[in-house]
């Protein structure tokens, strides 16, 4: 048991510097006028991200499926500072919009320097039911979509020594019960861009990925979802949203926030029945 301690107080000082190490090399200046396309960005962590970008004077281009949301949103990004604000009207579960929808960025902007892929199909915090079709579905908002738009923006990123954002969770770290269809979906996306990481170093790419790993975010739909069930603090969106942007513009490789995300990264292999154990009970559930 003791040197489980020690071991966790030595995980949380190293994750506690790697944080202030990612925030000093941050330059706002580096986002005034950088063109940068944000997904999922009605609501929650994609609506906080486009604000801080328009603080920070970017170009931007929004997308969601909501237009009147949207709207809202571009209008108070314009207030808040961008140099240009427009938002796409588009459904990541269809086959032709993430393409179209990158088609749309690179022609308004003129180009690409940031590709923020944050939206997330909708998908219940409950036990699997058995419900293959969903599954299926929800892979072509949170993975194929992901997948398209990347390769898509690509060679505009090439052009611009840009970079791609991707969201995620602990859920593509560590599984976690009440979200096999969303746990699925978001391993895949560590896996895939993990992957292509490597690739694009190995080929001297200028492109940099940044995954980020979220815990537990006060946005409305995750609030909702977890009510009743989860009762451990959800973390500011603003906030999460403003550390994803900086992880971008330093290019690293990873983001985990809150910073204790990357402690339960590292020790769940240290320690898988104790982690297990943690898990199980830290959630209500009568059957
Ligand atoms: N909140 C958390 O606790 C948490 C934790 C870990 C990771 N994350 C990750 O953080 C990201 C943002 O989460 P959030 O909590 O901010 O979510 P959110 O508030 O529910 O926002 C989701 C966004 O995705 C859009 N969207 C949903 N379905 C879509 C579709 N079929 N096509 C196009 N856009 C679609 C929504 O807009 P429309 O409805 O207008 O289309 C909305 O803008 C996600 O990748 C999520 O997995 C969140």
């Amino acid at each position: 048991m003791l040197t489980f301690i020690k071991i966790l107080i030595a995980s949380i000082f190293v994750g506690i510097l790697a944080v202030f190490w990612n925030r000093s090399s941050f330059d706002p200046e580096s986002l005034r006028g950088a063109r940068v396309l944000v997904t999922g960005a009605s609501s929650g962590i994609g609506e906080q991200m486009a604000y801080h970008y328009a603080r920070f004077g970017a170009k931007i281009v929004i997308t969601a499926r909501r237009k009147k949301i949207l709207e809202k949103v571009i209008e108070k990004c314009l207030s808040l500072g961008a140099q240009e604000a427009l938002y796409v009207s588009a459904d990541m579960s269809n086959e032709t919009d993430p393409e179209n929808v990158v088609d749309f960025a690179l022609e308004k902007l003129g180009g690409l320097d940031y590709l923020v892929l944050n939206h997330v199909g909708k998908s219940s915090f409950a036990m699997w039911n058995g419900d293959v079709d969903h599954i299926r579905w929800l892979m072509k908002p949170n993975f194929f979509s992901y997948v398209q738009m990347a390769w898509r923006a690509l060679p505009s990123l090439e052009q611009s020594k840009g970079s791609m954002i991707v969201v995620s969770s602990m859920a593509g770290k560590m599984s976690n019960p009440f979200a096999a269809p969303y746990t699925a979906t978001k391993c895949a996306l560590n896996g895939f861009f993990g992957s292509l990481n490597h690739e694009l170093a190995m080929k001297k790419s200028n492109v940099s990925i940044s995954i980020c790993t979220l815990g537990l975010i006060d946005t409305e739909s995750a609030l909702n979802a977890v009510r009743g069930i989860i009762t451990t603090p959800a973390y500011p969106a603003t906030e999460a949203a403003l550390n994803i942007i900086i992880t971008g513009a330093t290019r690293q490789q990873e983001l985990y926030y809150p910073w204790f995300t990357y402690v339960m990264n590292l020790t769940k292999d240290w320690f898988p029945s104790l982690t297990n154990h943690i898990i199980r009970n830290a959630l209500n559930y009568n059957p």
